[in-house]
């Protein structure tokens, strides 16, 4: 008797919670929109939540199967978004009528520190007036005087190398894991450019910053468990009173920021980093910006930069041993470049005119875009037409809305030969071709990457430095097809990326 009360009651519960799973999954055919039927719980992303697949590959495929419609219904996990792909649409929601949709969707349920105060999280005005405050600090001028700072680390890293592959007789140089490799450099950077702080995380692996910062990187299984949890089951999470952020290892941040604006007010110290920079835009904001309000901008390195600096840079040196005449191209430009200097030492603004270089990086953005996607949040109610203004769909408040960049990107109407790395449809002569709205890597409109400049001038500045020292060939543990090997939210394989240098000359 008993059991079968259990039995009956595990049952409903079953039922209640496969009610739950599937029980948005009627919006499209209610609003009118053509979809794709979707899984219980994963929606269209049963793949790639799966972990069979990346994220990637698993919007391409969605958006090639349905490209045909300019708009069309998709479900992330039980999350119904509308999809735009078509370019003339796309420059509407974000660019002409952004006024209806200006921020990004960013579900979150905790009031702890900092984490509201993202640019990246904050909503309307006053977003507008941070983006304000800091779009002087990300200008070419800026980044001028930042460069100098990326070259000493890009330094120390070619000193570690150089020490290793010297520490072997082997001819045919070092393997070394490309992703451990500049996850270190792309730490040291985030340190000496947004904190303030000079490490050397190739010479002292063990620096309380990078231990510090790795636990906070939004991408690690843990801190992304819990940032999931928190946009799932909010109420959940705030019962229990979970943090996104571990406190201790934010007011570590916190501190060190704090502790540097106060050093360099009293001392009258400069240094080309962004505390300094901050320090400036401060004075000149209209806003009166809290020390939170401030220190939370620096914190933003670690959701916006570290992954997608140290991704670019990985999967560029990957397509580059893959590739050997276009990495042979690159190196006569590097060392072409190198002689033009007269023994000078490398600027903001010598990286910036390397075009071959740009066009692999450029290429290298688009066939393995960092960001699959991008978002956007209806915030009042707008009617979407074609040109012949005939109405496509009635967004409503709260509607949310993708932009399938890395659909577009591997979409052969505008990029022939999708999966082939070819950096000469960024040539001078093709790159006009490229209809507006089809390549997007960095986002588009207002609301678009802040700092596109800083991390073309860091994937350059180190590739630049990469190619004069050493040859990047494959070792056998290189992965054969990254395309097919990677999961979910990552590109790179957490097992490693390895690569063999062998040392120039
Ligand atoms: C390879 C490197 C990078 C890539 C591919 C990248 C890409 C992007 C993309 C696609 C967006 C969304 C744009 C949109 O919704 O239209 C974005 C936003 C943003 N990125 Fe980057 N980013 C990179 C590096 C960085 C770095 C180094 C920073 C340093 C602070 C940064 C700061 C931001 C910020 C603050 C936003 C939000 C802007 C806003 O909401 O107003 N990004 N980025
Ligand atoms: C850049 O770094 C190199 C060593 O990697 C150094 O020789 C050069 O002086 C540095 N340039 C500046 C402007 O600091
Ligand atoms: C959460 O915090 C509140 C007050 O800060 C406390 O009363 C409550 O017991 C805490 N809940 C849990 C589950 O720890
Ligand atoms: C800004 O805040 C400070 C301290 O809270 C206050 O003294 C000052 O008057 C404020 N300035 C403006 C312009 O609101
Ligand atoms: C890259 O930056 C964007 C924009 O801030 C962010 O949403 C995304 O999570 C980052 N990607 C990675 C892999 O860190």
């Amino acid at each position: 008797m008993a059991c079968l009360e259990i039995c009956l009651a595990l049952l409903g519960i079953a039922l209640l919670v496969y009610k739950w799973s599937i029980g948005t999954f009627k919006t499209f055919e209610t609003r009118k929109l053509p979809y794709e039927k979707p899984w219980p719980f994963f929606g269209n992303v049963a793949a790639s939540a799966l972990q069979r697949i990346s994220t990637q590959k698993q919007l391409t495929e969605f958006y090639l199967r349905n490209r045909q419609h300019k708009v069309v219904g998709f479900f992330n996990l039980r999350k119904p978004v509308v999809q735009v792909n078509d370019p003339e649409l796309i420059k509407k929601i974000c660019v002409k009528d952004f006024d209806h949709f200006p921020n990004h969707n960013f579900p979150l349920a905790t009031k702890e520190r900092l984490l509201n105060d993202m640019i990246n999280v904050m909503k309307d005005q006053r977003w507008k007036r941070m983006r304000n405050t800091l779009s002087p600090v990300f200008t070419s001028a800026k980044m001028r005087t930042m460069f100098v700072l990326m070259n000493d680390s890009f330094g120390e890293c070619m000193q570690h190398l150089k020490k290793l592959s010297g520490s072997t007789t082997s001819e045919a140089g070092i393997e070394v894991d490309m992703k451990i490799l500049f996850n270190k450099l792309s730490n040291d950077i985030i340190a000496t450019t947004a904190f303030g702080l000079k490490v050397n995380s190739f010479e002292n692996p063990e620096n309380e910053f990078y231990s510090v910062g790795q636990s906070l990187i939004f991408s690690t299984p843990a801190q992304f468990f819990r940032f999931t949890l928190s946009a799932l089951m909010p109420k959940v999470f705030t019962f229990f009173n979970m943090t996104v952020f571990d406190g201790k290892k934010v007011d570590y941040f916190v501190n060190l920021v704090l502790q540097a604006m106060k050093l360099r007010e009293e001392q009258g110290i400069t240094r080309p980093d962004m505390i300094q920079l901050m320090i400036e835009a401060k004075k000149e904001a209209e806003n009166n910006w809290t020390d939170d309000e401030i220190v939370a901008q620096c914190f933003v390195f670690f959701f916006a930069a570290f992954d997608n600096n140290s991704n670019l840079i990985c999967i560029a040196a990957y397509e580059l041993l893959k590739n050997p005449e276009i990495q042979e191209r690159l190196y006569q430009e590097v060392k072409e470049t190198r002689e033009s200097l007269n023994g000078g030492s490398l600027t903001y603004d010598v990286v910036q005119k390397m075009t071959y270089m740009d066009m692999v990086v450029s290429e290298t953005l688009r066939k393995w875009t960092q960001n699959p996607s991008i978002d956007r949040v209806c915030s009042k109610p707008y009617t979407l037409t074609d040109e012949d203004g005939n109405k496509l769909f009635d967004f409503r408040k709260g509607d949310l809305v993708t932009i399938p960049v890395a659909g577009l990107h591997g979409d052969d109407r505008y990029f022939p030969d999708p999966r082939k790395f070819d950096p000469e449809r960024f040539s001078e002569d093709q790159k006009s071709g490229i209809p507006p709205f089809t390549y997007m890597p960095f986002g588009v409109g207002p609301r678009s990457c802040l700092a596109i400049r800083y991390a073309q001038m860091l994937a350059k500045g180190l590739l630049y430095n990469l190619m004069l020292n050493f040859k990047i060939e494959p070792s056998p543990r290189t992965l054969e097809d990254m395309w097919e090997e990677a999961r979910s939210f990552s590109l790179t394989p957490r097992s490693g990326l390895y690569m063999q240098l062998v040392p120039r000359q």
